[in-house]
């Protein structure tokens, strides 16, 4: 979490620090800060300016005197001190003459602290990320060279540090330069014309650069405003492959919505589509997958299937479980990320471990895919952000293409990454006896869900009188079975994160065993409830409800009658075909909780407490 950007150019380095910050502001926004590199009479200074909350109290206070063209800006999640101006980066040394901005946790920050106190050195804030400026500047001050002391410093530096770390620094020693270093935590540099862009996501530069770089850890780089040089830690010098960043301004942009969520959810038949393109085979009931060349052999091979995720992308991952086993019949497990690394999972050669990820940077689901490698497992991605860090560390992988996705709570990517799990189905099904009739017959429905979705999305405004009629209730209760109870627990997740209201996501059938002594009057139930194999003991459990005078929202399969008898409350999705009908069904459960929080007056794009990109443990 947090944003970190960096600029060295030609223009005010303010301009894009600011707007960088602005559009990484979902990884963090409990402060935000700036230092910029600026010449007073002939010697080279270090400006600094923080602010408590969200990005524009910084910018409130930023005066047109900051000039100068290097810089470097950091948009802050709490870890370490609670979130105030004095614990807001950049932190400097005690001189002034280093600035860094950091995210991660460096776990021996408290025994370097005490070093550097016992030395003389005064700190200011409560955050690990101090000890860094002043270590650099201890560094420096030992130095008895003349020229890099400043990059000298800076790696002697980094060999002590531990834990995770995304570091970008500046120092009045060699003021035209910043150094970036990486372990475990994601930096890109964006390559201009004459100028040079550092972020820790691409989403801070889009517009402003088409090639980037993405750095790996154990690396360091050099930036300059014409060049940038990458090293390792040992001094080898590294040559990075470049990529052309494809995202065009128009996608960091809310394009007349309220709200990105809201946007976002509005995307998915666009981006649902773009999953699929070019990856169906209609008349042979199949999927071509460019990415998985390299392993298709092993993958032939291959007896169990493991996916690892968190948040949304779990639930994904959850409704991809029923998905390979009914169609592709091979044995599938879903565990969550966080856990899966510090259990002793049972791996080998015939399991695949597949990290289901929209950041592709996710701590815990990194560490989980590392942990798969490192016994011999092959590894998949299924990624959203192209040449993230998953991306890259995994054997193969398929991306997601849904766009960038903003908004802190997930919607676009839930609906591309089961998009891209039912392509899977299709690809190991077919190598494993899913019938031609069957393979085109998904293939087809696969098709019509652009359409369908958009349909949904017509049923906004009904959507938003039930928000208006039931969002103030102090309690939710999501339902479904089978293909739909991963929806449950992504509707509750939903509503929990933007609408900071108590929500369940249970397996209808399950209700019995507990939860149901919850139902009363006050309580609403969202049951997904679509014409499908389990139908029949849904709607039991929705009697089981009705009959203890609980309330209840359906979401049910269009010309259902009998629904509308049992509630008023009903929206109604278009037919498809079983495993699908996630893909429709939470559409509606992403505008109830996208409404709700609107009732309450929440931002929605912002939720307390949350990051987007969680790259701590
Ligand atoms: C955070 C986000 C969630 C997201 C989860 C997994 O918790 O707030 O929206 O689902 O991380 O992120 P990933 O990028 O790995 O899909």
């Amino acid at each position: 979490m947090c944003g970190i950007v960096g600029y060295v150019g030609k223009r005010s380095a303010k301009d894009f620090l600011v707007e960088g910050l602005k559009r990484l502001e979902y990884r963090g926004y409990d402060s935000a800060g700036i230092a910029v590199m600026q010449e007073v009479k002939g010697t080279q200074k270090i400006y600094t300016v923080r602010a408590v909350g969200k990005v524009i109290n910084l910018e409130n206070k930023l005066s047109e005197h900051m000039s100068g063209c290097i810089g470097i800006a950091h948009t802050r999640w709490a870890t370490h001190g609670k979130p105030s101006e004095k614990n807001a980066h950049p932190h400097i040394d005690c001189k002034g003459t280093v600035a860094v901005v950091h995210n991660g946790i460096i776990e021996n920050y408290l025994e370097l602290r005490e070093m550097l106190v016992k030395k003389g050195h005064t700190f200011r804030s409560e955050t690990d990320t101090e000890v860094i400026a002043h270590l650099i500047e201890e560094e420096m001050s030992a130095s008895d060279k003349t020229e890099n002391i400043f990059e000298e410093a800076f790696v002697r530096t980094l060999k002590q540090l531990r834990g995770a770390y995304g570091i970008v620094a500046l120092s009045v020693h060699d003021p035209e330069m910043v150094l970036v270093a990486r372990k475990s935590s994601p930096l890109v540099l964006g390559i201009g014309n004459g100028e040079m862009f550092i972020a820790s996501d691409v989403s801070a530069m889009i517009g402003d650069v088409k090639r980037i770089v993405y750095l790996d850890d154990g690396e360091i780089a050099l930036v300059r405003k014409e060049s940038y040089t990458v090293k390792t830690l040992a001094n080898r010098m590294k040559e990075k492959e470049e990529l052309v960043l494809e995202w065009d301004k128009s996608v960091a942009e809310k394009g007349g919505f309220a709200h990105f969520m809201q946007k976002e959810i509005f995307d998915q038949s666009r981006s649902f589509a773009d999953a699929l393109r070019g990856r169906l085979i209609l008349e042979d009931g199949m999927a071509r997958l460019g990415g998985l060349r390299t392993v298709e052999k092993r993958l032939r091979s291959i007896n169990r299937i493991i996916i690892v995720s968190c948040g949304t992308s779990y639930h994904s991952a959850l409704v991809g479980e029923y998905m390979l086993e009914e169609y592709a019949g091979i044995q599938t497990e879903v565990e969550m990320a966080s856990e899966f690394r510090y259990r002793k999972p049972l791996l080998d050669k015939k399991t695949v471990v597949i990290a289901i990820s929209q950041s592709g940077e996710t701590a815990d689901t990194l560490a989980a895919i590392r942990e798969a490698k490192e016994k011999g497992a092959l590894t998949l991605g299924i990624v959203n952000v192209v040449g993230s860090t998953i991306a890259r560390e995994t054997d193969a992988g398929i991306y997601c293409h849904a766009g960038p996705e903003i908004s802190v709570a997930s919607t676009k990517a839930f609906t591309s990454q089961l998009a891209i799990l039912a392509l899977l189905t299709l690809y190991v099904g077919r190598q494993r006896g899913l019938s031609l009739v069957m393979g085109k017959r998904i293939a087809k429905e696969l098709l019509a869900i652009p359409k369908h979705i958009e349909t949904v999305l017509k049923q906004t405004e009904a959507i938003k009188k039930l928000a208006k009629k039931y969002g103030r209730q102090p309690h939710y209760m999501y339902l479904g079975r089978k293909y739909n109870f991963p929806n449950a627990l992504e509707g509750a997740l939903k509503i929990k994160e933007i609408g900071y209201v108590p929500a369940q996501g249970y397996p209808t059938g399950e209700m019995k065993h507990g939860p149901i002594a919850l139902i009363d009057s006050s309580v609403v139930s969202l049951m997904i409830i679509p014409k499908d194999s389990v139908y029949e003991k849904n709607m039991s459990g929705m009697e089981e409800i009705l009959a203890r005078g609980g309330k209840i929202i359906a979401i049910a399969t269009v010309g259902d009658t009998a629904i509308q008898k049992r509630t008023k409350d009903v929206i109604f999705i278009p037919k498809t075909i079983e495993m699908l009908t996630p893909l429709l069904a939470v559409i509606p459960l992403q505008l109830f909780a996208y409404f709700v929080a609107v009732e309450r007056g929440y931002d929605i794009d912002k939720p307390r407490n949350l990051a987007k990109s969680v790259t701590v443990e």
